[in-house]
């Protein structure tokens, strides 16, 4: 079984072409879900995919698996990660944090992907051909890691970058202490009342009131509603000012 998580789309792709390409049942991680609860088959393996969020696997996955209540323990664990650059310690923490589950993480694998992550003036999303140049290298690489996924390989291949350990550690904590809010969301005129913002939102943290959208405080900056909305009309602050939208797919030449 693949169990994925989604802001922008990325991780989705990866989890459909997975599935397809291992055969394994597609279900979504869904972090709202205050109960979760699946079957696993004897020699079934589980995959979790998701994005990368601060150098980690985002806290709101791990908060789904510890809820999560399956028949057995997985026989074989991985992670697949979705990232725009760098992973950090991610796979070291996770593979903490699911020992504390009695679980075994046996292999896993970053993707660079196009990044989502525009809230701080200092981050871009990907230029149009840097977005193709990384989607057809994944494209490239995703029948390798599911037969390496099939077999049952024990390895860990992910892109860490610089300074892992503080990224994982250090930036992280501060990350989510200091920078995820929803409180500098903003919607301007252009907004035509759709509701895709809210009906997109993994957390429901939106409503949409007198045609407007209104965000409640449970957000984990995902940013789907920013790259979503199809006017462009939600902004985070100053810091999204001119910088465009990207969800996987939103381009028809990649
Ligand atoms: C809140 C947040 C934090 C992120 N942190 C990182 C990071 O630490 N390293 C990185 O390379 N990319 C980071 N990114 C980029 C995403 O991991 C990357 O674009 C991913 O493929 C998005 O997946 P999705 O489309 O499935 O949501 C971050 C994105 C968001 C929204
Ligand atoms: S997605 Fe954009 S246009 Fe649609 S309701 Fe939300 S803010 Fe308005
Ligand atoms: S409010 Fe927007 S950024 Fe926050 S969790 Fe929902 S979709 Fe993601």
């Amino acid at each position: 079984m693949i169990l994925y998580f989604s802001g922008c789309g990325n991780s989705a792709f990866v989890a459909n072409e997975l599935a397809r390409l291992t055969g394994d049942r597609l279900r979504l991680l869904d972090i709202a879900d205050d109960n979760p609860s699946w079957q696993l088959d004897a020699d079934e393996a589980l995959g979790i995919v998701c994005p990368v969020y601060s150098w980690d696997v985002p806290r709101v996955v791990n908060d789904y698996l510890k809820r999560l209540k399956t028949n057995r323990r997985p026989s074989y664990l991985y992670l697949v990660c979705t990232c725009g650059d760098s992973v950090g310690n991610t796979v070291e923490s996770f593979a903490k944090f699911t020992a504390s589950l009695g679980w075994t993480l046996r292999f896993a694998h970053s993707f660079i992907m196009p990044e989502t992550y525009v809230n701080l003036k200092s981050f871009k999303l990907d230029t149009p051909e840097s977005e193709r140049r990384k989607i057809a290298a994944v494209r490239q690489a995703l029948p390798l890691v599911a037969e390496r996924i099939m077999r049952r390989e024990v390895r860990f291949e992910v892109v860490k970058g610089k300074l892992p350990w503080f990224n994982t550690h250090i930036t992280n904590a501060l990350f989510y202490k200091l920078l995820i809010t929803d409180k500098k969301f903003r919607v301007n005129s252009q907004c035509v009342s759709c509701g895709i913002c809210e009906k997109g939102c993994p957390l429901h943290n939106i409503t949409m009131i007198d045609g407007r959208p209104h965000w409640h405080g449970n957000c984990i900056n995902c940013m789907s509603c920013y790259h979503h909305c199809p006017k462009n009309a939600i902004h985070f602050g100053n810091a999204t000012q001119g910088k465009g939208q990207y969800y996987f797919g939103r381009r028809s030449d990649v």
